[in-house]
């Protein structure tokens, strides 16, 4: 029996995982999307609709840790087609500017189709009269439209959390239509980017012919039209979480700790990625490996920890991308090291945020050297957790988190020259510098947070809500 909410939250992922543990089955899970949304979830005590992460698994709706949890059931055929298959091996690396090549399957298509429709239905059956429902991301970009046919008295957003790309790259889509018209059954879309908005409306304009005007489409519906919002809103972290843990005595003696574990080098330097091509972890190992090799670094006085947490594992893109920075790392660290000296710490798990944070604090420089990413917000979370006002970010202009934190050093990673130079530049930037930067690296994330994002949106949604009522 279904409870309907004013509220309703759409995912691929539900923001739990299951434990072996009977006694508390389920924990919080990392990640994104789970830490952007959950305070927004808390103040309008609403639903959430997705996947438990597990195949084949039926479960009735619950109650954790104050949220409503509404699971949708996925095979393990399910997973193979439209999670492994037409979600992260069809649109992620097309949406990422295929850095790595796109497979596109028919049978991949119908089970992205089939499943949409399973999260829409659910959404539909959770949604009160005239209720809200945001859909997040590019697992569910059917879900906007299917949901409109089946409600048409609920408003509806759909955030897009990565790139959307430039019109040459999506034209290569088989279903390019059929998702564009997906999207448009929100009533606000909402995007990274300014750029990455651009890109949504030119595809409608070229594929659909629609009218879009500043951030405005004019959609077909009935006789008339309907506008539908396409514009950014760059999602940023609960930047007082990262702060307070930051501030933690216990935190700041494990980062000491950590510090005198690495042997108390003059620079420790810091990679934290999910281990995905798309966040050019290989550029960044090659940079570094030839500052060791040139002589410009020795291992007695900087170290590389790398966190390469474990991501889409039955993928083969992905498989093959953690042997080639396996072998990459043992290389370098066979080149480089000495009894006592190591240049790679190199972690393939991840941790809990207490954790991260004090790998943070420890840092003196953050590497986020990705070649294409939505927003990348571990460059954010390591200026919240700098409450000291050290450590430099060293972040690539490929990211949307560069729009905003242009304090950072920015760098091409392609330019293996001028990353090495700015890895350089980092290490040795007078103090004076990097607090200056850090300053206002703080101030801006400090400023747009993640309540400022979602009321942002939320705002945006409820104008659009009131002119139809
Ligand atoms: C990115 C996506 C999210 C996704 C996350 C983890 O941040 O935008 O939608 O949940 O990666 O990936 P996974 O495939 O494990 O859900």
């Amino acid at each position: 029996m279904s409870v309907a909410s004013d509220f309703v939250v759409v995912s691929n992922r539900l923001p739990v995982d299951r434990t072996d543990d009977e006694a508390e089955p389920w924990r919080r899970s990392p990640g994104g999307l789970v830490t952007a949304l959950d305070p927004v979830m808390r103040r309008n005590d609403g639903a959430w609709v997705g996947w438990p992460g597990q195949a084949g698994v039926e479960i009735e709706p619950f109650e954790f840790d104050g949220l409503r949890l509404v699971p949708v059931a996925l095979s393990a055929d399910d997973i193979q087609l439209y999670y492994e298959g037409f979600s992260n091996d069809t649109i992620w690396p097309l949406y990422h500017d295929v850095i790595a090549t796109p497979t596109y399957h028919r049978t991949w298509w119908d089970a992205y189709v089939r499943v949409n429709r399973r999260f829409a239905e659910a959404a539909s059956e959770n949604a009160a009269e005239g209720a809200t429902v945001w859909v997040h991301d590019y697992q569910l970009q059917l879900v906007p439209k299917m949901l409109r046919e089946l409600r048409p008295d609920v408003t509806i957003g759909y955030f897009h959390h990565i790139p959307f790309p430039a019109y040459g790259i999506y034209a290569q889509l088989p279903w390019r239509k059929q998702v564009l018209e997906g999207l448009l059954g929100a009533d606000v879309i909402g995007f990274q980017r300014v750029a990455d908005a651009g890109n949504f409306a030119r595809a409608v304009r070229r594929q659909l012919g629609y009218d879009t005007k500043a951030g405005s489409i004019a959609v077909p519906e009935g006789e008339g039209t309907r506008t539908a919002i396409a514009r950014a809103y760059p999602i940023s972290i609960d930047a007082s979480v990262y702060e307070d843990l930051a501030r933690r005595p216990d935190i700041q003696a494990r980062a000491a700790e950590i510090r005198a574990s690495l042997g108390s080098p003059q620079a420790i330097l810091l990679g934290v990625d999910r281990l995905d091509y798309t966040k050019g972890i290989r550029h960044r190992l090659k940079a570094y490996g030839e500052l060791l090799s040139d002589g410009r670094l020795s291992v007695h006085d900087v170290t590389l920890v790398q966190v390469a947490s474990p991501s889409r594992e039955r993928v083969q893109t992905y498989m093959q991308l953690r042997d080639e920075i396996e072998l990459t790392v043992g290389r370098i660290n066979g080149d480089a090291d000495e009894l006592g000296y190591t240049a790679i710490q190199y972690l393939h798990h991840s941790y809990p945020r207490e954790e991260m944070v004090a790998l943070y604090l420890a840092a003196d420089v953050m590497l986020v050297t990705a070649l294409r990413d939505g927003m990348n917000l571990v460059a954010k979370e390591y200026v919240a957790s700098r409450v000291d006002g050290g450590g430099v970010l060293v972040l690539s202009e490929f990211t949307g988190a560069a729009d905003e934190l242009t304090q950072a050093i920015s760098v091409n990673p392609h330019d293996i020259v001028g990353l090495k130079d700015a890895i350089m530049q980092a290490i040795d930037m007078p103090v004076k510098e990097r607090e200056r930067r850090m300053r206002a690296l703080r101030r801006r994330v400090r400023e747009n947070d993640v309540a400022r994002w979602s009321q942002r949106f939320l705002t945006d949604l409820d104008a659009v809500r009131s002119q139809r009522s």
